[in-house]
């Protein structure tokens, strides 16, 4: 039987809820669709964003929204996005399906989205074909609260006070379709452009967010540290509060991705096992960033991750659609786990993407919207956001599935906030239940307070706009409290919750 220990009296980070961030590009159905309808559509709607989707994702306490990319970041020109609509630009998402992007969702709107959503704002800028300046007066314009020429073109458009902007990125995967920068070359473009993303605000000062790694490439993290840190190491601190590391899953590798709903047993855990190794990616990049940040002051933020799989037969194949099964709630039960424990350097992950693309919490058709079994785990995960990550160990656990695929049966991980301790625990096994022994430090009297499970009977299962609810949050009630030890049965393929106090 697995056994984890809990040491309750030993809180070891905190666990920003940034962490629990989502990313939404002008891609496929996400923004238009998905988040954005227009004030005359039938569909219900305040200011033209979607109620039923803005409702759902504060249900989720959404904490932060990455926007407008993505690779559509770094050919996003912000001055097509503002002023009279029926004026703004159109031009073809080249990027995205070739589609006619008519510029109706811009600066105005995505802050009144996450106005709506009460949410932090996380604005990727245009390093690889904007200018400096471009990207300088974006900032003003959204930012600045006093005479200029960038204040006054806000106030001209509808909009007197200045907005925060929480997060700036200054270019997206510059490695690649962000300009196919060196890492060197890039790192001094990044010098050179934050110099000009100008904190106007003391009380809200922006925190920099730089281009780091594809999956596994240390060069490229190397390089920028080096480059950034080279000749300026005390402002380091003043110019990069972030570095981005971006890890899709696709199980049958990039070519070939592999469908959503239909994988066998081995796949099941290839999936699982592709899903873990984001583990060694930060443990790896962040060796590297230690060199020459170890006060730990420059935040990992895993700004795109999830899975990324053949898209939905029938559907724009540059619209990257796709269904979101059991396994991809074990995808995000295991990720998450993952970087609570290491928050002492992941300050923010954003899964891509919010609505319609990739790993979504919440697909559309018209007017339906269903919460795919990613929102449940979200959901329920929402307590670990702004709780001190407790000191926790497994031990007892099998190592399951295929010889080359192999897993832990049991992932955990435990906060505490406001007195209450959440465990979060997934059963990575396709067929077995497993048993937990939990153990505390101290705590010898206790009661469950909340716990609730996603799981079900197929690991195939998905909800569709027929079938809404297959795969959904429901109270768990497998655990006995025995000798002040409590005992837990995991359902086969489950992400459970169990709150104590
Ligand atoms: O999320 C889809 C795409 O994946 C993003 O636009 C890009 O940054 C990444 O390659």
């Amino acid at each position: 039987m697995a056994k984890l220990v809990i040491n309750e009296t030993n809180a070891t980070g905190h666990i920003e809820p940034e962490i629990y961030g989502h990313f939404s590009e002008h891609l496929g159905r996400c923004i238009y669709e998905g988040l954005y309808v227009g004030e005359n559509s039938d569909i219900p709607n305040v200011n033209g964003m979607r109620t039923d989707v803005v409702e759902a994702l504060k249900e989720m306490q959404i904490p932060v929204l990455r926007w407008p990319g993505g690779c559509f970041a770094d050919e996003y020109h912000w001055k097509d996005g503002i002023g009279d609509k029926s004026k703004r630009k159109k031009m073809i998402n080249t990027h995205w399906g070739g589609v006619v992007e008519d510029n109706s969702f811009g600066t105005h709107e995505f802050m009144e989205l996450t106005r709506q959503l009460g949410c932090k704002t996380y604005i990727n800028g245009n390093l690889g074909s904007g200018t400096v300046q471009e990207m300088s007066e974006w900032v003003e314009y959204m930012t600045f609260n006093g005479v200029s020429p960038m204040a006054d073109l806000r106030k001209e458009n509808g909009h007197e006070e200045p907005w925060n902007v929480d997060y700036f990125g200054v270019g997206n995967e510059n490695w690649g379709c962000g300009g196919n920068m060196t890492p060197e070359f890039y790192a001094n473009n990044y010098r050179r452009y934050q110099t000009y993303v100008r904190h106007y605000d003391d009380a809200h000062p922006i925190k920099k967010v730089c281009c780091g790694a594809n999956v596994d490439d240390y060069h490229w993290t190397e390089g920028v540290m080096k480059t950034c840190y080279d000749h300026v190491p005390e402002a380091f601190h003043g110019f990069m509060d972030l570095i981005s590391l971006h890890y899709y899953v696709h199980p049958d590798g990039w070519e070939k991705k592999g469908s959503a709903t239909e994988f066998d047993d081995d796949t099941w855990y290839r999936t699982l096992n592709k899903a873990l190794f984001i583990d060694e990616l930060i443990r790896k990049h962040s060796a590297i960033i230690d060199q020459y940040d170890p006060e730990k002051k420059v935040g990992l933020s895993v700004d795109e991750w999830g899975t990324w799989f053949t898209c939905e037969p029938g559907t724009n194949p540059g619209f990257l659609y796709q269904q979101n099964t059991v396994r991809d709630a074990l995808v995000a039960g295991i990720s998450l786990n993952i970087f609570n424990k290491h928050c002492d350097r992941v300050k923010m992950a954003c899964i891509a993407q919010l609505v319609n693309v990739l790993q979504s919490v919440i697909l559309t058709d018209g007017e339906k919207m269903i919460k795919t079994p990613t929102y449940h785990v979200f959901h329920m995960y929402r307590h670990h956001q702004d709780a001190d990550l407790l000191e926790s160990a497994l031990t007892g656990v099998d190592t399951i599935g295929p010889k080359e695929w192999e897993v832990p049966a049991v992932t955990e991980s435990v906060s505490k906030k406001d007195g209450i301790i959440t465990i979060t625990l997934n059963n990575l096994s396709t067929k077995d239940c497993e048993e937990v022994e939990v153990q505390f430090a101290d705590l010898k009297a206790f009661e469950v307070c909340e716990a609730n499970v996603v799981t079900a009977d197929d690991m195939h299962a998905y909800n569709t706009f027929e079938a809404p609810e297959n795969v959904k949050e429901v109270a768990f009630d497998g655990y006995k409290i025995c000798d002040g030890k409590l005992m837990v049965t995991l359902p086969a393929s489950s992400v459970v919750e169990i709150r104590i106090k």
